[in-house]
């Protein structure tokens, strides 16, 4: 009679921290031994060759999400979390998007109702919080956090989303009474529409004025005062997809402050430039995001950024949006800059991406992907040591790599519902074979194994700003820059 479930033989085993020559023995959904010579296993998979990493955690993905100008993003729980597997995700935290005068309960409520028939791999939300009322702050924002929701991204950019630095610092405030996120699209929206409306002005309505009117500096303006804002209130603070080099740099001294903040930045500012949205006619729509990518002395302070201790995090930001009329050109066939779409399609090719050309020519160690790609999303957003390790009790979510694995990517191999991919033709070295959450194996032989809907729902936990234990543990320690009677 076989004692496991499952067991991954012979295969190269890398976490965040460490690499080693292990046998994985897999029951009940949890890896319950580590070794060698464990016993018999009901299935057993031969990984000779190969490197058993932690499941993928994409943090920052638009899944089945209306745009703030109500634009659906072109894949729903279904292909999205399909295309996610492929790419060796187990897990991924899509957003429930508040629009101005919803409740937050609904907003959770539509979303669960969307993912839960159709994820396939595990899932949890973060808030979009873009009408911060008395009911939310007062009530609903509390209550969720305390639910498992402990994670919510504001703007400081996009007419129907933005909050003012006031609102900034009321979120902020109950993010740190009760040991939440608060995840903030920094880019100064000023800056921006000064700049659009010059640009407009003079006729200059091409997508690659997207990027001219994105200027670096409304991003590092606003990365700068977003950290200052989180300073006074105390609170933790995550800049999400950074791109301009000045930002990078504001977040790195404020770590090296010992302060709370946090960074994460996305393939798109490794792989693409501003000059993709110079490409012929309309082409340039499919490169359009905010903030936009840069140029070549902005890739490499990314990539440097991934070493020195300045970004936590690496995530798609995959926000799938067609190059037809459902998506980019929603607005019409020839919309100004100002109207496209914002957003690219990423979350499959985000790690093959990474893994290739950050391991394999040398720019990053195996463990340091693992803590980009995974581990440290699972710590900085309540799911370690559940979830982003390979470790006894932990969930048995793996994605076993062939390193040698060479895809020239293209559109057509990809799983998620859109019509083409920024990555068009990159030729990669090192892909996952085989993915497995909590034990299913959900990707074997290129095919999916899994039925819609089997991924599970996450409850994450809110974490005390200074301690980082669990906040529902100890009582808060107070904000240092004034007394709690304030928060
Ligand atoms: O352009 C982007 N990144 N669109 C997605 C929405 C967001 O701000 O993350
Ligand atoms: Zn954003
Ligand atoms: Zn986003």
């Amino acid at each position: 009679m076989s004692t496991f479930d499952l067991i991954i033989k012979g295969g190269t085993v890398a976490t965040a921290s460490d690499t080693f020559e292990s046998d994985i023995a897999i029951k009940d959904g949890r890896i319950v031994a580590l070794g060698h010579d464990l016993g018999a296993g009901t299935r057993e998979i031969d990984a000779n060759g190969k490197l058993v990493l932690p499941g993928g955690i994409d943090a920052h993905c638009h899944i089945e999400q209306e745009s703030s100008t109500r634009i659906m993003t072109a894949d729903d729980y279904y292909s999205g979390s399909v295309s996610a597997a492929f790419g060796g995700n187990t897990t991924f935290i899509p957003f429930a998007a508040q629009h101005r005068g919803q409740s937050l309960r609904d907003v959770v409520k539509i979303t669960h109702e969307r993912a839960g028939p159709k994820s396939v791999i595990d899932y949890a939300f973060h808030l979009i919080i873009s009408d911060p009322s008395e009911n939310v702050l007062g009530q609903e924002l509390p209550a969720l956090i305390q639910d498992g929701y402990s994670s919510f991204k504001v703007y400081m950019t996009y007419e129907m989303l933005k909050i003012d630095d006031h609102q900034m610092l009321d979120v902020l405030s109950v993010a740190r009474k009760y040991g939440a996120m608060t995840m903030v699209h920094a880019e100064n929206n000023d800056v921006i529409n000064w700049l659009s409306e010059r640009l407009l002005a003079r006729g200059h309505v091409a997508p690659k004025y997207h990027a001219v009117s994105h200027n670096p500096i409304a991003e590092s303006e606003a990365s700068r005062r977003a950290i200052d804002l989180a300073r006074l209130a105390d609170a933790r603070l995550l800049i999400v997809h950074v791109s301009a080099p000045e930002a990078a740099q504001a977040i790195l001294n404020a770590r090296n402050q010992g302060l709370p903040i946090f960074g994460e930045t996305c393939p798109q500012y490794l792989f693409l430039t501003a000059e993709d949205l110079d490409r012929d006619g309309m082409e340039g729509a499919k490169f359009c995001c905010s903030p936009p990518p840069r140029d070549k002395a902005g890739q490499d302070a990314i990539w440097l950024g991934l070493t020195n201790g300045t970004f936590q995090v690496f995530s798609s930001d995959h926000a799938p949006y067609r190059y037809d009329e459902t998506g980019k050109f929603n607005a019409g066939p020839n919309p100004t800059f100002k109207k496209i779409a914002n957003g690219v399609p990423g979350i499959e090719t985000r790690m093959p991406l990474l893994f290739s050309e950050g391991v394999g020519k040398g720019r990053l160690s195996v463990n340091a992907f693992v803590a980009l790609t995974s581990t440290n999303a699972a710590k900085i957003y309540g799911l370690h040591p559940r979830k982003g390790t390979i470790a006894v009790g932990s969930d048995a979510d793996i994605a076993i790599w062939d390193p040698d694995w060479k895809r020239t990517i293209s559109q057509s191999m990809l799983h998620d519902n859109m019509d083409y991919t920024p990555y068009e033709g990159m030729e990669i070295t090192g892909w996952p074979r085989t993915v497995i959450n909590q034990g299913r194996i959900i990707v074997e032989d290129d095919t999916l194994q899994v039925e819609r809907g089997s991924g599970e729902f996450l409850e994450r936990q809110p974490l005390d700003p200074a301690t980082d234990e669990p906040a529902d543990h100890a009582p808060l320690s107070p904000a240092r820059n004034f007394g709690a009677d304030l928060m």
